[in-house]
Order: structure tokens, then sequence, then C-alpha cells
């Protein structure tokens, strides 16, 4: 595959911080090349401070790159666009408006009319499993629903990728879990194209058709393991298959090197 069909394609991409007070500014990505297929699951998994949600900020067009292309559907990405949903770890609800409320704000600049935008909320509510919650408020969720209504919001107005930041990151083990099969039903049904970040290998194994693996910072794309493990969320248990558990292995020992380097890396800056 090559930039030119890909859905996604980063090639050579970097990233650099200016640090206050520092003569040479901080690279948090480079030589990034990746390219993901239409439809396609792709996890990126990656030591703390490495670099991943700056390369998923980037794909959403919130900042720009200062080394080589990203490129969607053939075109850099410039900005923001209605073509890509992004879920961060946060909810980001307005606490102000009910689940349908808020899942209706993302339509509202989309042109369509009010009647269809309650409509249309309400079945992306269905689809995340909340159409009862409807009339609640945020601080009547728990956290795992709030996610299921930020997910539902991002899903309402049709984008072709969903980029989601650890999105289950703070939520409890019984709850992340079945938010996984959640989104793996959900990607099925709907074909979206998902890029996934996280820091946990098992939830990489287990949502992932590929799971890239970015080195300590800077990051790079240090390997890329794809996932032979099909329709997880219908088989029993398979996150205690030996299929599972080779996965997880391979990914934690490319990880394992990383996590190492960028302790080392942190007690040089501290000039221990
Ligand atoms: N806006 C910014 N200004 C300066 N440094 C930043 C900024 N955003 C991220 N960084 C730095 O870039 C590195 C990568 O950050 P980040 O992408 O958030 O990592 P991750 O999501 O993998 O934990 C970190 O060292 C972080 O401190
Ligand atoms: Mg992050």
């Amino acid at each position: 595959m090559n930039g030119m069909t890909a859905k996604i394609s980063f090639a050579g991409v970097g990233k650099t911080f200016p640090v206050r007070g520092a003569a040479t500014a901080l690279t948090a990505l480079e030589g990034i090349d990746l390219d993901i297929s239409a439809g396609e699951f792709v996890v990126i998994v990656g030591p703390s401070g490495c670099g991943k949600s700056t390369l998923l900020d980037l794909l959403g067009g919130l900042s720009e790159p200062d080394a080589g292309r990203i490129l969607l559907d053939g075109a850099p990405v410039d900005g923001p666009g209605r073509d890509r949903g992004i879920v961060f770890q946060q909810y980001a609800l307005l606490p102000w408006r009910t689940a349908l409320g808020n899942v209706e704000f993302g339509l509202e600049a989309t042109g369509v009319p009010r009647a269809g935008r309650a409509a249309r909320a309400e079945e992306y509510l269905e689809l995340v499993g909340l159409a009862e919650f409807a009339d609640r408020h945020p601080h009547e969720l728990s956290g795992g629903m709030k996610q299921r209504v930020a997910i539902a919001r991002s899903l309402a107005y049709d984008p072709d990728v969903l980029l989601m930041d650890e999105p289950f990151a703070a939520l409890d083990a019984q709850t992340r879990e079945s938010l996984q099969d959640e989104l793996l039903r959900i990607w099925r049904r709907t074909g979206k194209t998902i890029v996934f970040i996280t820091h946990g290998i098992d939830e990489a194994v287990y949502l992932g058709q590929r799971v890239a693996v970015l080195t300590s910072r800077p990051g790079r794309v240090k390997s890329v393991v794809g996932i032979d493990l099909p329709h997880r969320e219908e088989a029993d248990d398979v996150r205690s298959s030996p299929e599972f558990a080779r996965y997880r292995h391979e990914i934690w020992a490319l990880l394992h090197d990383e996590v190492t380097r960028a302790h080392e890396l942190e007690k040089e800056a501290l000039g221990a």
C-alpha cells in the first residue's frame, strides 16, 4: 500500500515543541511513517510521553507537523473537519445539556434541521445503548455512560474516521471491557476507520487489527503487529486464549525496552 491508496497516510512526520528558556526544541515525533486503510481498526501504543496524543492531534488537524506530511483520502490534512470525529479521555460533555442535547450539539453545525437532529441523536444514543437515558444530564450518568454519549456525539455526524485518545483509560475494568465490545460492534456495523490510542497492552490486542508500537520520545514507529483474532467480542473469553497471550507478550516485549529507555531519559532530564 502507498500514500495514494491509503485512507490515512503519515510520511516522515515530525513534530517539535519549543521549550521555554531552552535553546533546543523538544522533539515529540520523528519520521513517522504509517499507512492506514479505509475501514481499518489501528491501535497505537507507546510509553507515556512518547507523542501519542501529539500524533492524534496532527491527524485531527488540531496542530500542524513541522516535517513530513499527513494525507487523508490523498489530500493533506488542513485543520479539523467533519470527516474526523475525536473522542478524548475526558468526556468533554456540556454539563447543562442532556445526553440527547449533547449528541445533537455535534449536529448543529452540520445543517441538519432541528427535527432531524433529534431523530438522528436518538438513533445514535440507541446505538451506544443509552436510548433510555436521553433526558439525563452528565452529572446523572456514570463515567462509562458519559463516554458512550461522547462516542455517540462523534458518530452522529457520520465521520469516516474516528480518532480516539485513551477514551476508556479513566473507566473501571469491567466498564472498559464492555465498552471495548461495544466499540467493536459499532465498528463492524458502521465500517468506520478507527485510530485508537492506548497505553494498555490488553486493550491494544483486543481491539486492533494492527497495533503500531511507538518508541519512547521522540516517538517513531518501532513495529507494527498484525493481530489475527477474528470476532473477539463474540467468542468466549478471548483474553484467556494462548493466541491472545502470545500477542500480549510480543507487544509487551516491544514496549518493555522503550519504557526502560523512557525512564533513563527522564532521569537524565532531571540531572540525576
Ligand atoms: N503543546 C505542547 N507544548 C510543549 N510540549 C508538548 C506539547 N504537547 C506535548 N508536549 C510534549 O511532547 C511530548 C509528547 O506528548 P504527548 O503527545 O502528550 O505524549 P503521550 O500522549 O504519548 O503521553 C511530551 O514530552 C509532552 O510534554
Ligand atoms: Mg496522551
